[in-house]
Order: structure tokens, then sequence, then C-alpha cells
């Protein structure tokens, strides 16, 4: 199965990403995650993407499409994958399609978690996620059990992301709306458009998503 999530920023595309990869055993490839990364280890890469991520602004096309080139020549994509976060625009689906061409291995499904944007700031800004295992929590919708320690790993540094902050969220929502919104109607041009409706209990949307394949 190749699939792209769509959806704005705290739609869910990461939670449903990592049921999909831990209960189907196919790979979550996020361009987020792996810039996260990279702005960690302070690569050259890294160093570049920071401005706009902290902006909220999309990191330059050819950064994420190498990116993504690199990743999806990785053995374990050979039977399918789960883009989580790429492409964001016109010109980054219309290279990811060439490149998939190229591999004679095209996508089989745009899903489109479809979410009010009245719900996603309140979901961004009470996201935490586990510094050691990457599960994710809500402080106001699903909170670990014991405050502060992963449910998952125990471990005990749950963190905020940089972005989650008001006045990078308003311009993520906006970008969203302008530059990754329109790749609705291009997938749906293509006929490989599905839209699950995202909001209500998570595992019901994993449902709903996977009926929908
Ligand atoms: P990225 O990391 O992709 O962030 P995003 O698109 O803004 O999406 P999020 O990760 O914030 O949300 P999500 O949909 O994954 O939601 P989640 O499951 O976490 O990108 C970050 C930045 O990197 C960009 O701004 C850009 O600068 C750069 N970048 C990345 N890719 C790029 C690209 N291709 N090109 C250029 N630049 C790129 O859920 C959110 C919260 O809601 C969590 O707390 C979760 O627990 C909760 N939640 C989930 N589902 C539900 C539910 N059903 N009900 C209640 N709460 C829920
Ligand atoms: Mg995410």
């Amino acid at each position: 199965m190749r699939l792209v999530l769509l959806g704005a920023p705290g739609s869910g595309k990461g939670t449903q990403a990592k049921l999909l990869m831990d209960r189907k055993n196919i790979p979550q490839v996020s361009t987020g995650d792996l810039l996260r990364a990279a702005v960690k280890a302070g690569t050259e890469l890294g160093q570049k993407a920071k401005a706009a991520m902290d902006a909220g602004e999309l990191v330059a096309d050819e950064i994420v499409i190498g990116m993504i080139r690199e990743r999806l020549a990785e053995p374990d994509t050979a039977n399918g994958f789960i883009l989580d976060g790429f492409p964001r625009s016109i010109p980054q689906a219309e290279a990811l399609d060439k490149m998939l061409e190229e591999l004679g291995q095209p996508l089989d499904k745009g899903v489109l978690i479809d979410v009010a944007f009245d719900s996603l700031l309140k979901r961004l800004t009470g996201r935490r996620t586990c510094a050691d295992c990457g599960q994710m929590y809500n402080v106001y919708f699903s909170p670990p059990k014991q405050e502060g320690v992963c449910d998952r790993c125990g471990g005990e540094d749950l963190q905020h992301r940089a972005d989650d902050n008001e006045e990078t969220i308003t311009n993520r929502l906006e970008v969203y709306q302008n530059q990754t919104a329109p790749l609705v109607d291009y997938y749906k041009a293509q006929g490989k458009l599905v839209s699950v409706p995202g909001e209500g209990d998570i595992e019901e949307i994993y449902t709903r998503l996977t009926e929908e394949l």
C-alpha cells in the first residue's frame, strides 16, 4: 500500500500513520519528523530548514524532495509506505509522481483526514511527544495515565514542539490553506482521493480509514 496522508496541521496524520505502521507493518515516512531530527542533530540540512520551520513556512522543495528520494530508496519501503506531511504543494506532488513512475510504483491513494479548523488549535497547543519512543499525547484529549510519564515506554521526557505556539500555528494553517489544500483537487482529478472525517475517537477514525483502503 502506497499512501499519502493529507490534512491540516493537527488533523491527526502522525497519529493515524503510527497506528497503520504498527498494525499493518508499513513504514511511516514523515518529512516533519525527518526535518526535526536533522535540526536536532545540527546537520547542514537541519540548519537550512530551521528558520522556515520556526516560522511555520514550508522548507524549500529541493530539500524535502531530496530527503524523500533518499528515504524511498531504502529497502523497507519496497512493499509500501505512508507519506505523512509530504507532498505539501503541487510542485512536490508532481515531483513525487515522477519519482514513483520511475520506480514503477505509483501511489494507491491520497487520504484526506478532514477536521474543522476550529478544533486544531487545542490539538496542537496540547500535543506532547515522548522523546524516547515518539508516542503522542494530548493534555486535553488523551493525556498519559501518569502526568509527564509515557504509558508506552515509561520515558519521562514528554516534549512540546517548538512550532506548536499560537503565532506559528496561525501561519501553519494559512500555509496549509494556500499551498497544501490544492492537493485535494490534485488527487481527486487522479481518481485517488479518499476523504475520512477526522473528528471523534482516534480508534474510530482508524477504522474508517482502513475501511476506505
Ligand atoms: P509536520 O511535522 O508535518 O507538521 P504539520 O503538518 O503541521 O502536522 P502536525 O504534525 O502538526 O499534525 P498531525 O496531522 O501529524 O497531527 P498529530 O497526529 O500529531 O511539519 C512541520 C514543519 O516541517 C512544517 O511547518 C514545515 O516547516 C516543515 N515541513 C514538513 N514537511 C514539509 C514538506 N513536505 N515541505 C516543506 N516543509 C515541510 O495530532 C495532533 C494532536 O492532536 C496530538 O496531540 C494528538 O494526540 C491529537 N489528536 C489526534 N487525533 C485526535 C482526535 N481524533 N481527537 C482529539 N485529538 C487528536
Ligand atoms: Mg505530524
